[in-house]
């Protein structure tokens, strides 16, 4: 479902802590590669073990993240997901689903990686976040 028009979209990625300091131009340029969707609450974006190549940032409603079905996290607006199946290449390492109905900016994988190409300064947060979640994950004693 497209919820943007375009031009109310770049104005959009422009909120997203992900994207501070990109120019205009940029922005736009971004957002001719992602799409927008709107989601129901208590639709699962990410299944955990699943295979999955979408990189998902959140821009309006709350997620809740579970592991083996305990809850590990919650996001909202300006959090992403989906980082660690694209990068590690490895199925889904959390479930993650809507708690309200989500507003969503999704990436494929090749514009996953074309954005990190470009923008140092993104894949600089999106490694700061993925190695913080893999430490949480790594003390979680639901672990095996
Ligand atoms: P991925 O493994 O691709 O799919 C599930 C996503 O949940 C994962 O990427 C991260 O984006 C997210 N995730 C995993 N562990 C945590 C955590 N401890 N806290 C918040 N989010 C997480």
């Amino acid at each position: 479902m497209r919820l943007f028009r375009q031009d109310t979209k770049v104005e959009a990625l422009g909120t997203a802590p992900i994207f501070e300091g990109l120019s205009k131009k940029e922005l736009t340029q971004l957002a001719r590669v992602t799409d927008d969707v709107e989601v129901a609450a208590g639709t699962v974006l990410c299944k955990e073990g699943k295979t999955g190549s979408e990189f998902l940032v959140v821009m309006d409603g709350e997620v809740e993240v579970t592991r083996s079905g305990r809850r590990i996290g919650t996001g909202g607006a300006g959090d992403f997901f989906g980082e660690i199946a694209l990068i590690e290449d490895i199925p889904r390492t959390a479930t993650v689903t809507a708690t309200t109905d989500v507003r969503l900016i999704v990436l494929t994988a090749p514009a996953f990686w074309g954005m990190l190409d470009l923008y140092p300064t993104i894949e600089r947060k999106v490694l700061r976040t993925l190695a913080s979640r893999l430490v949480a994950n790594s003390a979680d004693p639901s672990l095996a």
